[in-house]
Order: C-alpha cells, then structure tokens, then sequence
C-alpha cells in the first residue's frame, strides 16, 4: 500500500528558462507558471492531500527588475482574486507564509481577505510562501519568541518543540514531499526548518510544462519511499 503525502511543497522553477527557450520575455513563463499553479491544485486536491505549499515568491526575489517583481504581483492579485469561486466549490483554505509586512500594501491585503474569506473551509489547504525565506522566518520566529519572553537576557531552556511555535504557520504539519521543477538540486531557502526531514524529488521539466500526471508521478514515487528520520533500517 502506498501512503499519500500529507503535506506537499513546491518549488515552481524556470519559468524564465521556459520563456527564454521559446525567444519569449520572462513574464510570459510567469504568465503560463500560474496556469501550471492552477492545474497542481486542483490535482492535489483530487488526490487527497490536505496542504500543498507553493513557492511563489522569495525573500530573495526582490532583487530581480521592478518590472518582473511587478508582473509576479500582479499575478499573485489575478490567483487570488480568480480563483475564489474554485476555493469556495472545493472548500479550499488559503494561508500564508512569509513577511506579510514586506508586501506591497495591496499585495498583503488581498492576501488578509483571500485568507479572511477561506479561513473556515476544512478541505486542502494551500500555503502561498510570499515573501517568504527560511532563514527569515526562523530570524522573525526567534524575535518573536525573545518579545514574548522579556527580552534577549531571559528567554530560558529553548527546545525544537517550543521554538515550532514561533513560525509562521506552527500548527501545520512538516511538508513530508518537497518537488522542485526545473532540475536544480538546491532548497533556495524554502521550508528550512520544515523540510528537514522532507523527501525530495526533483523534475528536470520547466514548470510551466510540468503537468498534473507529472505531479502524480511524484505522489506516487513517494509511497515507494522509507522514511527513516534519522533511525536505521530494521
Ligand atoms: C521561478 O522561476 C518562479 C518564480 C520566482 C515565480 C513563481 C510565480 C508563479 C508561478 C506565478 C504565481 C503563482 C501563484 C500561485 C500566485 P524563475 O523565474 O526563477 O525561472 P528561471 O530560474 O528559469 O529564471
């Protein structure tokens, strides 16, 4: 019997390499990465998980042209205005990752209602990482736990389990699958703390030819695998 992953992670990459390859801007990978976006969800809630974690947008990617950072927000705007309809049929809850307060203050409201609005669906939920980067959550999660403790001389014992508290999402549970597209074995700052114990798997596609049997594929090359978390074969 194989087990189904309960929580996924994607790392959507090479839309800009997909682009490039067809002599097209990088916004028209974007362009067709949402199209992708929207396909894997809608597979993954059909095939049962409970939360898929997407990728969209770094700590890091504030770096590239304002015009690319532009377009990316403004798909983040059409994602989550158009598809409400879809997360209402399917109950879809939508939750984010990351530093709401980097945003654009637009950006970051859209988010708060997308948010607001699915808080009470109990199917799939997806977690848009916006802004996000591990190494920022686990440096806002460290802040957070020193102000709720009275200042950096007396944070007392701190154990992994009281620590998870402090991240941006701490009641869900570590992604047990991370997929990254594009072919890069690199985390890129993703579900640092999450992922430790995540299985990987890596597809040599761009994502916007990544297709629903692809992320199939993944699901099931996942029941095949033994998850050890440190321990030895018996
Ligand atoms: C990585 O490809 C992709 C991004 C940084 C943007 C991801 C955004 C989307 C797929 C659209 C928005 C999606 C949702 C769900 C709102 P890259 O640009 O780094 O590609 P490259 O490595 O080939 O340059």
């Amino acid at each position: 019997m194989s087990a189904i992953p309960a929580h996924v992670g994607i790392i959507m990459d090479g839309n800009g390499r997909w682009a490039r390859q067809r002599g097209q801007i990088r916004t028209q990978g974007h362009l067709e990465g949402l199209k992708t976006a929207k396909r894997v969800v809608k597979a993954a809630s059909e095939a049962g998980l409970s939360y898929l974690t997407l990728y969209v947008f770094s700590t890091e990617n504030w770096k590239r042209a304002a015009d690319e950072v532009a377009f990316i927000m403004a798909l983040v705007r059409q994602y989550l205005r158009g598809e409400l309809d879809f997360y209402r049929e399917n109950r879809i809850r939508i939750r984010h990752a990351g530093d709401a307060g980097g945003l654009p203050v637009d950006i970051a409201k859209e988010l708060r209602e997308a948010c607001e609005d699915t808080r009470d669906f109990t199917g799939m939920q997806v977690i848009l990482a916006l802004n996000y980067g591990g190494r920022d959550e686990i440096i806002r999660g460290i802040r957070k736990l020193l102000a709720e403790r009275g200042g950096p001389d007396s944070p007392g014992e701190i154990r992994e389990a009281d620590f998870r508290r402090y991240l941006d999402n701490p009641d869900l549970p570590d992604p047990d699958l991370i997929i990254r597209t594009a072919g890069e074995m690199r985390t890129s700052n993703f579900l640092l703390w999450e992922g430790a114990y995540a299985e990987y798997w890596v597809s040599e596609k761009f994502w916007p030819d990544f297709t629903e049997d692809d992320f199939k594929a993944a699901i099931a090359q996942f029941g095949q695998r033994e998850r050890r978390y440190g321990g030895a074969n018996s």
